[in-house]
């Protein structure tokens, strides 16, 4: 397998975030996860009863473990509509997602789009909830 870097990762979660289903908040979001199976992606999924949405990150890190995979070295996140004055707090993975990666690849990379720097999930999720 080919071993994309992050701005290939990138473009798979920007084509993905096209595929969103956001109709009430209109922010779309794309995520693609770089697993020993290959890239995985996903994009949120809302619904009219709002507490169901999914997050992009989720669905993305679903679908790779629903595929066998178990090593996500990087993870890659954009928010197509982010407004840009709000910077980095506009498009950083929510609190659930950091839960989730920290459980499913804590290990990994995560770039987010239009952020120079790479981040660890550790530094996203300091002293996250783990099960002895
Ligand atoms: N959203 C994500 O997909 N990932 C995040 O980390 C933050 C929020 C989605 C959920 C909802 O569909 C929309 O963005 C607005 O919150």
């Amino acid at each position: 397998m080919s071993s994309p870097n992050a701005e290939s990762l990138l473009t798979a979660a920007r084509a993905t975030a096209l595929h969103a289903h956001a109709p009430y908040s209109r922010f779309r979001v794309g995520a693609a996860v770089l697993t020993e199976r290959g890239v995985f992606t996903g994009c949120n999924v809302e619904n009219a009863s709002y507490g169901l949405c999914l997050c992009a990150e989720r669905v993305a890190l679903g679908s790779a473990i629903a595929a066998g995979a178990r090593r996500i070295s990087a993870i890659a996140v954009t928010c197509l509509d982010a407004r840009a004055d709000l910077g980095l707090p506009g498009r950083t993975p929510c609190g659930a997602c950091r839960q989730w990666m920290l459980e499913l690849a804590p290990e990994a990379e995560v770039w987010i789009d239009g952020e120079p720097r790479v981040f660890r999930v550790a530094e996203l999720l300091p002293h996250g909830f783990q099960l002895a």
